[in-house]
């Protein structure tokens, strides 16, 4: 393949990557910009091997990467559960920020292309920028695989000081950057390239250790936007323009994402870049008396449940991520398509971080084929629950916690929650009085017009369709 073909490739590549994020904003366009994103990558990666720039043996050696790695993919996509999907995430972040480290450090030893004056600077500049940012979004990556798997635990690691150490580690970075770019062969480089490396990774680790529970959504978005800058720094460093756009493409859109999630979440943007949040520390459950709710919680039967929502005009759903553990979505259109026919106005009320990853819910929903436009955002449907007679809550705990609205004390106070206690009637379906991620405890649960059906959201589901049907 000729350079100037090969270079074509590439652009329509990047058509169809834009056009797969533009699909990926809306879920009635996604599959298509799935498909868009699968198609441009196979262009992308079949020009890069009929490439220019791939020559002899090259072809080999990428083709049995490329089937290594393909069915190590194949084996993880069918093996994953949806609620593992997180921890998947950030496993694969933390591959790109590993690749960027090891083309980073190939580049530096590959001595064939010889730099000059200006363009070596600008090389080695590309070389220390591309390994700092792999190094961050390799170890951050781990950590936070770690943390969402449950193998680290979820309380954040406050160090004393923390924020004094981040700043001492930037300058020292700084300063042996200055001595990389000055070092006039590579083995003089390598002592400065590798400290850096060292203190990067360390950073990593120290930035989502100090992440605590409810925080993580955030990090993993953030996570996401660092290996588009990582992979668009490798683009740098290989001359790459394919990579340096899409690495861009998901550096940004990353970096928006996050945004928009501090924006849900009432977090502060820069605090989360620095690494920790001000005062984001969960604290210790029942540490203080006001954050411990009192009063009765009221137990309801699946076939009281169905006479509730069997009487309601209106009914909002809320599902989280317990609907997710229990794979209960199918369940939930059965019964949203029973009461609909009965005249029931029911919709759903999604909260931007339901669920362990962004848009979880909307996926799972959508999988079941619940019609999109009876599925809104918690900003569009807060304001309806005073009127709505039955809100009935799948698996979800943090997002329908008043606390956050009523106790400054409480570790996820000012994150905006579903207002499901302004009903008529709610409804919360978990199997105990169990907390959520965040860990804190929920004075839902024992409000005078709010109901507990214990058990598994599938199994209480399925009853409750049954009690409707019959
Ligand atoms: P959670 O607060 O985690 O609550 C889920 C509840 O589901 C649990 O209290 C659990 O109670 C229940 N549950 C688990 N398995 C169940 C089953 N088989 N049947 C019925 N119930 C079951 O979930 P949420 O309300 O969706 O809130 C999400 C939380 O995760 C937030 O704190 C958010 O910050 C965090 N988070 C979100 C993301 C993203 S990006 N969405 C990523 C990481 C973390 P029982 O054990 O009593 O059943």
């Amino acid at each position: 393949m000729t350079a100037s073909l090969a270079s074509m490739a590439y652009i329509g590549a990047t058509i169809l990557f834009i056009l797969s994020l533009g699909g990926l904003s809306n879920p009635e366009t996604a599959r298509r910009g799935n498909l868009f994103g699968m198609i441009g990558m196979a262009i992308a990666v079949l020009a890069t091997i009929w490439g220019p720039r791939v020559t002899g043996a090259g072809v080999a050696y990428i083709v049995v990467a490329l089937v290594i790695g393909a069915s190590v993919g194949l084996y993880a996509a069918k093996k994953v559960q949806m609620t593992q999907m997180p921890e998947l995430v950030a496993l694969m972040h933390s591959l790109v920020g590993l690749a960027a480290c090891l083309v980073g450090f190939a580049s530096y030893v590959d001595t064939s292309v010889a730099f000059e004056g200006a363009e070596k600077v600008i090389h080695e500049v590309e070389i220390y920028i591309g390994i700092l940012i792999g190094a961050v979004t390799f170890s951050g990556s781990v950590v936070a695989f770690g943390k969402l798997s449950g193998k680290i635990g979820g309380k954040p690691l406050l160090l004393p000081g923390r924020h004094l150490l981040n700043l001492a580690a930037l300058l020292i970075v700084i300063w042996f950057g200055r001595e990389f770019v000055a070092a006039h062969d590579v083995a003089a480089g390598m002592v400065p390239l590798l400290v850096m490396t060292v203190i990067a990774l360390l950073f990593g680790v120290h930035m989502v250790m100090a992440i605590g529970g409810a925080d993580m959504p955030v990090v993993v978005s953030m996570l996401n936007s660092y290996s588009g800058w990582a992979a668009a720094a490798t683009g740098f460093m290989l001359s790459n323009d394919l990579l340096i756009v899409t690495g861009a493409l998901v550096g940004s859109s990353g970096a928006i994402l996050s945004y928009i999630m501090c924006r849900a979440m009432n977090r502060n943007f820069i605090s989360v870049i620095a690494g920790g949040f001000g005062g984001g520390a969960p604290a210790p459950k029942g540490a203080s008396g006001a954050t411990e709710p009192q009063g009765e919680v009221q137990p309801v039967s699946s076939v009281e449940t169905a006479e509730l929502l069997r009487e309601a005009k209106s009914v909002i759903i809320v599902p989280g991520y317990g609907m997710a553990v229990a794979q209960a979505q199918h369940t939930v259109f059965e019964i949203t398509k029973q009461l609909r026919d009965n005249g029931v106005n029911v919709r759903f009320a999604i909260h931007p971080v339901a669920g362990r990853m962004p848009g979880h819910m909307n996926v799972l929903l959508a999988e079941a084929k619940v019609p999109y436009d009876i599925v809104m955002e918690m900003d569009e449907i807060n304001d309806d629950f005073p009127g709505t007679d039955v809100a009935m809550v799948i698996g979800a705990n943090d997002i329908v916690n008043p606390a956050a609205q009523d106790d400054p004390s409480s570790p996820i106070a000012g994150m905006p929650v579903i207002e499901v206690w302004k009903a008529k009637t709610s409804i919360v379906m978990k199997r105990s009085m169990a907390s959520g991620y965040a860990g804190v405890d929920n004075p839902l649960f024992y409000k005078e017009n709010n109901r507990m059906l214990f058990g598994d959201a599938k199994k209480m589901l399925d009853e409750v369709l049954v009690a409707l049907r019959s």
